[in-house]
């Protein structure tokens, strides 16, 4: 029988056992096979399919599936950035198994698979745009629905603002939604062939820590990557990244965005953030240390310079150092209140002048070489869009801003 719905419930079996018996386990693999079989009956009628999850309805091209209306896994998949599935070509039974695995993991059913596998030709995911300003449809209507292949991560952005509001307030530190920010932000790092960084664009000067705590992970990540360190060392360099600036949301917004030079008094609480947000990793439950290890180490310089001053004068630690030239790379792409954004190639310049003396050398070279090789990407990526209508997503890399170091630069709120 070809039918959608049977189709879907099918492949949500699939990912129900996937969860509940684990990769490889009988029961698992015997659905997938019955998914796979309700596909195949499918594609024997129409090889092009388009699924559409939404709050409350699922779409199948442009028609809505009453008998799926307020399906739990169409809010699931949605809500893990799945809001369209499009079967473009014939999918093989690889493919399909690469599907399954991929979207448990989405959805949280299965701990993690391997982030890194890329996606087969025949399967695109991705979120739905829609048509006109962009809100969505009112209730009932068929809404005309252009995927579009790009993530706006701006659930990860509150999250990340609430997880600071939480440890401001003296709450507990939400480290399962530190997690699965990660785990986000590492999926749409792989996702689609095209791999292209994520990074968000600073619209408010208020979501500075939040908005570079993402980006500095993603960096991570992707350099951790490029240095083949594997995938749990690539995942807790991200969580690491993400939480380096912990001790900033103590600091009052008036210091953080000050557009001079801060008076002493100001220093000293800019430059105790480190401690602090070590003090508050160290104090919470479950920590993984190399994160309180990074906080307190992300602003010491391989020459001994920066602060904190480490007790006999012992380097960082490698993630630290790591995560210091993400830091750097992105507060210097960023405006701020006292300077001007950098372009990626002046940022660059900036970082491998001080190799050796502020960077890790090593670091440096492989952190430019991957950074030179993305930035040629995303010019590629720019010129093949031109007047294609699109407007840029949050998460992209931003268009080179021109350089203004001006009176207001200080080199020590590069953070
Ligand atoms: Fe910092
Ligand atoms: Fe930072």
């Amino acid at each position: 029988m070809s039918d959608p719905v049977v189709f879907l419930q099918s492949l949500s079996q699939a990912l129900a056992a996937l969860g509940l018996y684990g990769a490889g386990h009988p029961a698992a693999m015997r659905a997938a096979e019955v998914a796979y079989e309700r596909l195949l009956d499918l594609q024997a009628v129409r090889i092009r399919l388009d699924f559409t999850f939404l709050a409350g309805e699922v779409l199948f091209g442009d028609e809505v599936l009453p008998a799926l209306a307020g399906w739990e896994w169409s809010a699931r998949l949605a809500a893990a950035g799945v809001e369209r599935i499009e079967l473009v070509e014939a999918v093989l039974p690889d493919a399909f198994d690469w599907l399954v695995a991929h979207l448990a993991a989405r959805v949280g059913a299965v701990d993690t698979v391997d982030p890194r596998q890329s996606g087969p030709s025949s399967i695109r995911l991705g979120l739905v745009k829609f048509a006109g300003n962009g809100a969505p449809a009112p209730d009932g209507a068929t809404a005309p629905v252009i995927a579009r292949l790009s993530y706006n991560l701006h659930d990860e952005r509150e999250m990340v603002g609430w997880i600071h509001d939480e440890v401001r307030d003296g709450n507990a530190l939400p480290l399962l939604e530190a997690d699965a920010v990660v785990r986000s932000l590492s999926l749409a790092m792989y996702a689609e062939q095209a791999m292209v960084l994520p990074l968000l664009q600073l619209k408010e000067y208020d979501q500075y820590t939040t908005t570079h705590s993402m980006n500095v992970a993603v960096l991570a990540m992707a350099l951790g990557d490029f240095l083949e360190l594997g995938p749990a060392a690539v995942r807790s360099l991200g969580f690491s990244a993400l939480l380096h600036d912990l001790g900033k949301v103590c600091i009052p917004q008036e210091i953080l965005n000050k557009a001079g030079p801060l008076d002493e008094r100001e220093r000293r609480v800019v430059e105790g953030h480190p401690a602090v947000g070590a003090r508050m990793l160290l104090g919470s439950r479950d920590v993984i240390e190399i994160a309180a290890v990074v906080a307190h180490e992300h602003h010491v310089m391989i020459d001994g310079g920066g602060y904190p001053h480490l007790p006999g004068n012992r380097g960082a630690q490698y993630a630290s150092r790591l995560v210091h030239v993400c830091d750097v790379y992105d507060a210097l792409r960023t405006r701020r209140p006292y300077r001007e954004a950098w372009d990626s190639e002046q940022a660059l310049d900036y970082i491998e002048g001080r190799a050796g003396m502020e960077f890790d050398p090593v670091i440096v070279r492989a952190f430019a070489t991957m950074m030179r090789r993305w930035d040629r990407r995303v010019a590629q990526m720019a010129a093949m869009t031109v007047g294609s209508g699109d407007s840029p997503t949050d998460a992209s890399l931003v268009a080179p801003v021109a350089m203004d170091m001006g009176p207001g630069f200080y080199h020590s709120r590069l953070d």
